[in-house]
This record gives structure tokens, C-alpha cells and sequence, in this order.
């Protein structure tokens, strides 16, 4: 046992090359550049965006980050009010998103320190998040047309758990297409949003096509989606906000406009006793603890075979034990906090009811919750999301494996699916049967990549069209409208 814990990788420092981006990689010098300029330059800055809410660091709740006003349903209403589609040429609008593309890398310490300070995010996870920003502006831009006419003015309500990537993700796609963008960012989250809105100004987006209105959703939020004069609405979130945004947008949006929605998952992962152990390990660490499990991608249920379950187990719990949790501004952290303390208490009462096969050790101080190791019967015992580091662990036989693929289909949860095997009819055969949004083969399974991995579910899981795919700029014009109303 001892033997293999000391061969095996060191667990999380998995930065994979990416085909599209312009390679940030923690080995390289320019980025362990900025990331050393970020701890040592921001570590007391703070960044006011006005009077009203202060946004704390997680890791240390102490430590006020900088501070935002809230928008009341008034100053949304006469936000909607101001809003005017970008009426440049595509061209105008590509080049300008590709610019806002540069500035975001331009001012990459300041970002990776925010989404440290503000969002928890370690060194490795903010770097991957920049890098998506980037991507998203860059790959969105290219499906800007002129033979397209816009929606008008679309709603982009963004989550905490990407706050720079997926909310510029959902400003870039509908910019690319023309329109007027207000962007709602998570409560959690505001300031790096504030950040990248007016790092989009300064590229030459006009600032009445994307504005940016901070504030809860339940004021903001509502005055949004509740108004007629928005024309589609852009959220990514939990399934019950999903829900309730499409009851508010039904009446008042005509039935075929669009309300594109990524919500969560109940993802699982099959390791049967063809893969291997150590690749296997590896790649559970990084889908169900990187972020902290706060990844609607994240691996939520994980099947292993029977005959190798034991030592499968033992490996991961030695595996988890490696784990270095703590305050992301150390480089060397593979976990960090939770993002508030409402998650954090939701996460332990649930950990509370279980009896864990394994948990870490956490840090005294800050929002953590310990990456924690539940066995249970069957796949149907994990009744909901649990958003946060807790894996729940399942022995299967081999025949047992089409009744995991029913059992998967049934939830019309669809998101992401891993599969660590090493015969290839048993790829295909699953391929073919399971309905989920993103399988991965013999890899982690999260972390799609812009415009190479399109993501995202249906049913439960979201509507579609895919972030970082094809589809999406388009579903924000009125062809597209057109021709799904036919
Ligand atoms: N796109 C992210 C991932 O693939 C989840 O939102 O992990």
C-alpha cells in the first residue's frame, strides 16, 4: 500500500493543454508571473463599485474584498429602458469582442487575484477560468453575421461558480449576435463581474449594449426576466431557479423566444476493472473535489466494479488524504472554500446524515467544507445535487451495467458521464444508450474546453444550445427564432 501511495501522481496539478487557448500552464514562467504579481500586488487592494454590499473572501470572511451597490427593480427597469442593440457591423463587433479578449489577458494578475479573493478559486482553477473567458470572447466572436438580425435585448443571469467565464460567456454569445446585453452576475460574485464589464467597455463595446446591474434575484433578477420588453433570457444555475425563470418568462415572451438555461447534475462515473487504478484515482480527484465540487460538470456518484472495489477505495481515500486544502492565494492549494456560509452549512448538514467512509481534515479558519467520501446502495440514494466536495461511492458487477445506464437515463438529469474502461465495445455500447450532454472516456470529466468540447445537458440538465459550441451565438438571433417556430 505504502508503495503505490508514493508512486502515485501528485493528484490535482492535472493542467492539460488546451487546442484553442493561447496556453496558460502553471509551469510556464509568464504565468507563475502573474500569479506571484497577483499575490504580492492585491493581496489588500480592495475594488468599490459604490455603497451597499460588501463581498467577502471566503477563505477568510474577515477580509472585505471591495464593496458594490445593489440595483433596485427601478434602476433594471430604466436599465431595460436604455438598452439599445449593438448596431455595428459584424466585423466591428468580432473585432471588438477579440480586443476584450486581449484586455482580459492584459489584466490577468488583478483578475486571477479576484477570483481567488472574491470567488475561492485556486491558482490552477483560475487559471483555467481566465483562459475560458478568453476563449468564450474569441470563438463567439467568429459567428458574429450581417445576414443575422438580433433579438433585441437578452437577459444574461450568471452563477457564482464561473463568475468571469460563464458570466462572459453569456454576454459574449448575444453580443456576437447584436444585441443588448444586462448582465445580472451572482450576489457572491459581483465585483469581477463589474471588472470584466468595463474591460468589455474599454474594447468598444458601447455601454448601451451591455450593462451590467448587480443585485439579488430576487429584484433584479425578477425585474428582469418579468419585463416584456426582454427578448430572451441567458441563465446558467440550479434547476429550481431554471424553473422559475421559465414560469416568469412564459408570460410575457412569445412561446418560441429563447430562454437558454445550464442547470445541474447528478453525475456518475463508471471504473470497471479493466482501467487503470491510478489514472482512474487521478482523474475522480480532479471531477468530483477540483473547485471545491462546485461544478454542475462535477462527478457526484462513482460506480466501481466489484472485484477491484476494495483496493479502488483504499487508493482514493490514500489519494484524498494528499489533498492540500487551504487559502487559494497558496499556490500549492488543490482545494478551496465554499462559497458562503449558507453553502457551507447546507453541505454539512448533509455530510451530518451520512456516515463518511472518509473525510480530510479542514483548514480552523474560512468557508470549508472537507472533501468527504459516502458510500452508498444504489445510484437512486443520492436523491439531489449535492453541490459541494462529497463523492458518494457504489460496487456494480459487470451485467449490472445497462441498469446503471437506465437508472441514469431515468433522472433526466443529462449533463456529464465518466467511464474508465479499457474494452471498447463497452465505449461504444454506452455511448450509444446513455442520453447525457458530455461523456468523457478515460479522463476527468470536467472542464469542457471552448469550441473543442461543447457543454451542456437537456431535460433536467438544461435547454440547449451548448456554451462553447456551434449552435450558440445563433440562438440569439431572430433566424433562429424563425425556424424553431416552424
Ligand atoms: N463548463 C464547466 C465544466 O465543463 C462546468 O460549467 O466543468
Amino acid at each position: 500500500e505504502d508503495e503505490r501511495r508514493t508512486s502515485l501522481p501528485r493528484p490535482l496539478n492535472t493542467t492539460e493543454p488546451h487546442a484553442n487557448s493561447r496556453g496558460y500552464d502553471l509551469r510556464d514562467p509568464l504565468t507563475m508571473g502573474s500569479l506571484f504579481h497577483a499575490r504580492d500586488n492585491w493581496r489588500t487592494h480592495q475594488w468599490n463599485f459604490g455603497a451597499g454590499v460588501d463581498i467577502s473572501n471566503p477563505a477568510r470572511p474577515d477580509e472585505v474584498v471591495g464593496s458594490v451597490a445593489f440595483a433596485d427593480a427601478a434602476q433594471t427597469q430604466a436599465a431595460i429602458g436604455r438598452a439599445a442593440p449593438w448596431a455595428e457591423d459584424a466585423a466591428t463587433r468580432a473585432a471588438t469582442l477579440t480586443r476584450a479578449a486581449d484586455g482580459l489577458e492584459m489584466a490577468a494578475p488583478e483578475l486571477l487575484a479576484l477570483l481567488a479573493r472574491e470567488a475561492g478559486k485556486t491558482a490552477e482553477d483560475a487559471i483555467a477560468e481566465l483562459r475560458e473567458a478568453a476563449d468564450f470572447l474569441r470563438y463567439y466572436a467568429t459567428f458574429a453575421s450581417d445576414a443575422d438580425q438580433p433579438l433585441g435585448t437578452v437577459a444574461a443571469i450568471a452563477p457564482w461558480n464561473f463568475p468571469l467565464a460563464i458570466f462572459v460567456g453569456e454576454v459574449a454569445g448575444p453580443l456576437a449576435a447584436g444585441n443588448a446585453v444586462i448582465a445580472k452576475p451572482a450576489e457572491t460574485t459581483p465585483l469581477i463581474a463589474m471588472r470584466a464589464t468595463q474591460i468589455l467597455h474599454e474594447a468598444g463595446v458601447p455601454d448601451t449594449a451591455l450593462q451590467c446591474m448587480p443585485g439579488e434575484g430576487t429584484t433584479v433578477g425578477a425585474a428582469l426576466t418579468s419585463d416584456p420588453r426582454i427578448d430572451g433570457v441567458v441563465f446558467t444555475g440550479s434547476t429550481a431557479t431554471a424553473m422559475a425563470i421559465h414560469q416568469n418568462v412564459a408570460r410575457h415572451l412569445a412561446p418560441e423566444a429563447p430562454l437558454v438555461a445550464e442547470t445541474g447534475g447528478i453525475n456518475a462515473m463508471i471504473v470497471d476493472s479493466t482501467a487503470l487504478p491510478e489514472q482512474a484515482v487521478r482523474d475522480v480527484l480532479a471531477s468530483s473535489f477540483q473547485s471545491a465540487g462546485q461544478r454542475c460538470s462535477a462527478l457526484r456518484v462513482l460506480f466501481v466494479q466489484s472485484d477491484i472495489y476494495d483496493p479502488f477505495v483504499r487508493l482514493l481515500k490514500d489519494a484524498m488524504a494528499e489533498l492540500r486544502m487551504g487559502d487559494p492565494w497558496n499556490l500549492s492549494t488543490d482545494v478551496g472554500p465554499v462559497i458562503d456560509d449558507r453553502a457551507r452549512q447546507g453541505l454539512q448538514a448533509y455530510i451530518a446524515q451520512h456516515d463518511p467512509l472518509y473525510q480530510l481534515d479542514i483548514p480552523d479558519e474560512g468557508l470549508f467544507v472537507p472533501p468527504t467520501l459516502i458510500e452508498v446502495e444504489r445510484y437512486e440514494d443520492v436523491t439531489r445535487e449535492v453541490f459541494g466536495p462529497v463523492l458518494h461511492v457504489t460496487s456494480f458487477d459487470a451485467e449490472d451495467i445497462p441498469s446503471i445506464i437506465t437508472a441514469v437515463n431515468a433522472r433526466d438529469y443529462s449533463l456529464t458521464f465518466g467511464l474508465h474502461t479499457r474494452i471498447d465495445g463497452r465505449v461504444e455500447e454506452t455511448k450509444r444508450l446513455l442520453r447525457v450532454g458530455n461523456i468523457y472516456i478515460n479522463r476527468n470529466q470536467i472542464g469542457a474546453v471552448v469550441g473543442v468540447q461543447p457543454f451542456g445537458g437537456s431535460a433536467l440538465s438544461g435547454t440547449g444550445p451548448k456554451a462553447g459550441g456551434p449552435g450558440y451565438v445563433e440562438r440569439f438571433t431572430r433566424q433562429a427564432v424563425r425556424r424553431d417556430a416552424v
